[in-house]
């Protein structure tokens, strides 16, 4: 795999692959790795849930990092229908900036399946009331037509086409009728990779952090995130293939024109539970 393709990591990943029975693409290890018995991950066995649970660099810089946090709360805050909203973030990551999306609603559930993710939300936000911090057993836990909104930014690429799917049933569920889903930053199959390239960088050269996006490219292609796309891949989706899994899971979905933060070769979608 050429040097370009390392930019998975800053963008969140490019992903080639099968079809399964639920239309979504997963790509297939191009090549094995060479083994190294100190790293878990050249023994195939970590997956995307443990690679998020363990330390990463799959931000430039700390500047990176609180920009990228800073435009996905904000994007997702445009998205709230009223201030008595109930909002969930799942896979919700770091999730820096949550207390500004918390300021439009009036309680926000942060969502991952990463214990030292939450441990680390669970330490910002201690002072934050509207702020709960739930892993997936909490999600299952809530009651049903309880939620206002329900987003998942970024995290659909890392599960398996039957996983989106469960998923999507059980955010159903957790929704009032009437109620949003929004699923961001899905990646198209055979995505561009001059389009990563772009996206970054611009991304980087208004943020004022070019030099270390450039440095963190070449870091990228010797990371884990790569070998562990190589090793298990990620899921891709046609804009169809969101509609229609929409479609099948109750939701009536449209995809607007822009994807929530930075990378627009990405697609949003934005739908309501009928
Ligand atoms: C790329 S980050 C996205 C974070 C944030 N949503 C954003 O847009 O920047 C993916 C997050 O999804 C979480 N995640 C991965 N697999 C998950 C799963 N099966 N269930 C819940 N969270 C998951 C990871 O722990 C990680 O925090």
């Amino acid at each position: 795999m050429g040097f370009p393709s390392a930019l998975g990591g800053l963008s969140y990943g490019l992903a080639f692959g099968t079809r399964e029975n639920i239309p979504a693409h997963r790509h297939q290890p191009k090549h094995s790795q060479k083994q190294n018995p100190q790293n878990p991950m050249d023994q195939g066995s970590m997956t995307w849930r443990e690679f998020w649970n363990g330390s990463h660099s799959i931000y430039v810089n700390e500047r990176h990092r609180v920009l990228h946090y800073d435009r996905i709360a904000k994007d997702i805050a445009a998205y709230i229908p009223s201030p008595q909203s109930i909002l969930l973030d799942y896979g919700c990551g770091d999730a820096i900036s949550a207390d500004v999306t918390a300021q439009k609603c009036a309680r926000l559930y942060l969502v991952d399946s990463a214990a030292a993710v939450r441990d680390r939300l669970k330490r910002r936000f201690a002072d934050q009331p509207k702020i709960v911090i739930l892993d997936e057993a909490g999600l299952f836990a809530l009651p049903e037509d309880s939620l206002n909104m329900v987003v998942c930014n970024s995290v659909l690429q890392y599960l398996r086409a039957d996983e989106t799917a469960r998923l999507i049933g059980i955010w159903h569920d957790k929704l009032q009728p009437g109620g949003m889903l929004i699923l961001g930053d899905i990646i198209p199959p055979e995505p561009g990779v001059a389009d990563d390239v772009k996206a970054l960088l611009i991304f980087a050269l208004q943020g004022g952090f070019l030099f270390s996006a450039l440095r963190g490219l070449f870091a990228t292609f010797f990371s884990n995130y790569r070998k562990l796309r190589e090793e298990i891949g990620l899921t891709t989706y046609t804009e169809d293939d969101v509609l229609t899994l929409l479609s099948e899971h109750g939701f009536a979905g449209q995809r607007p024109a822009h994807n929530i933060g930075h990378h627009q070769g990405r697609m949003t979608f934005i739908a309501t539970r009928l």
